[in-house]
């Protein structure tokens, strides 16, 4: 079939080995889609970083390689709220489909990323902007449409769930594991929205989202991080048979701010659990979510939650989705047209 072209947002930890997967994977990827996928162009902030790419790629003008004629579907791994936000709507009016890693900006905008996505009938693809490698957000979007989810809840977060393993297994000192999370690409280019909390929050509000069919916000969830978490703290959990993770919580709770009979509550903090709970055991830069469905009951998803190629892994699954909807012509999921469950005032549990 007729190439799909693919215009690639950013080129650091996770675009790189998109860049890896798409080059050593070519050939499989276009029996798959039934098209062979192609790199129209690359832009990133420091092109002389970037030996690895043919210079006929690189560009340092994202907009003027979205606006591109030979671009059907644009990756975005830069991260952060602008230029992301400005480009993906870019591209969303103008038709092109959009996949993108960034949780920062679907958890403050992704309402108007949905509703520019539906206007044009491009899609919007992000399942690696929660859990990293896990396939989680595709399970709430479609497998479980056709149930009722009551609770989503777990460890969304690699660097803390790092950060913390190392404090308890080796007594390894706060800033220490940090800087390991970070030499090894789980955190964020500033760590500060990952030991905060913001981070898993993010991830906390497009999983609400999806989850119920309604609209939240970074800014609607509870949120703590794990700065404040000591060696004397830790010591005290292990004294109990406990350890603490740093949990994202997101469930439907009875009553609403309105005298509703039903809201939304999402929340962020470091929690003490027993030993013997399976989220004690999810160690280092791993996730693992439940999801608790009214049909379906309990479902455990886990594997990789942060790091260049699980995230890649993701960001290609998706790339996979979209391209194959552009050769038969056909799209993912409409969600701007969402009911609205209304959302907790923050804080309030
Ligand atoms: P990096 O900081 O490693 O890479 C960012 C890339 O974007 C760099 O190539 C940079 O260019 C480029 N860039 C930055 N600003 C611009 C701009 N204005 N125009 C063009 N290019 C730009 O980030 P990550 O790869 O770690 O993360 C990317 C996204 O993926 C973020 O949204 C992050 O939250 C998300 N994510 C990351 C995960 C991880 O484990 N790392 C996991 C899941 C999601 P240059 O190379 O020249 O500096
Ligand atoms: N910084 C994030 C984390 C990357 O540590 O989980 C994956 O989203």
């Amino acid at each position: 079939g007729t190439p799909i072209r693919v215009a690639l947002l950013g080129c650091g930890t996770v675009g790189g080995e998109v860049v890896r997967l798409l080059n050593e994977q070519a050939d499989e990827l276009a029996a798959r889609i039934g098209a062979p996928v192609e790199l129209a162009g690359v832009a990133v902030r420091r092109p002389h970083k970037h030996p690895e790419l043919p210079e006929g790629l690189l560009t340092t003008d994202a907009a003027a390689l979205i606006g591109r004629t030979d671009v059907d579907v644009v990756v975005e791994v830069i991260g952060g709220i602008e230029p992301a936000r400005t480009l993906l709507l870019e591209a969303l009016k103008s038709g092109k489909s959009v996949v993108t890693a960034n949780k920062m900006l679907l958890a403050e905008d992704g309402a108007t990323l949905a509703e520019a996505a539906d206007a044009s009938g491009a899609d919007l693809y992000y399942e690696a902007s929660v859990a990293g490698a896990i396939p989680l957000l595709r399970p709430l979007r479609e497998s479980l449409a056709g149930d009722r989810i009551t609770r989503v809840a777990g460890i969304v977060n690699g660097t803390t769930n790092f950060i913390l393993s190392a404090m308890t297994a080796s007594g390894a000192g706060y800033a220490d594991a940090l800087e390991e999370a970070t030499r090894l690409g789980y955190a964020e280019a500033d760590p500060s929205a990952d030991v905060d909390g913001y981070d898993a929050a993010s991830k906390a509000a497009i999983l609400a989202s999806l989850a119920f069919h309604t609209r939240v916000t970074a800014a609607d969830v509870h949120c703590e991080g794990i700065r404040g978490v000591t060696a004397a703290d830790i010591a005290a959990a292990a004294a109990l048979d406990c350890t603490i993770k740093l949990l994202a919580i997101c469930e439907r709770v009875p009553g609403g701010p309105q005298g509703d009979p039903e809201s939304v509550s999402a929340r962020v903090y470091p929690a003490i659990i027993p030993r013997s709970h399976p989220l004690a055991a999810v160690d280092g830069a791993f996730n693992a979510v439940f999801v608790e469905a009214e049909a379906a009951g309990q479902l455990m998803f886990y594997g990789q939650g942060a790091g260049g190629a699980p995230t890649a892994s993701a960001v290609l699954g998706d790339l996979v989705a979209v391209a194959r909807n552009l050769v038969v012509g056909g799209r993912g999921p409409r969600e701007s047209s969402y009911a609205s469950l209304p959302v907790r005032p923050m804080g309030a549990v």
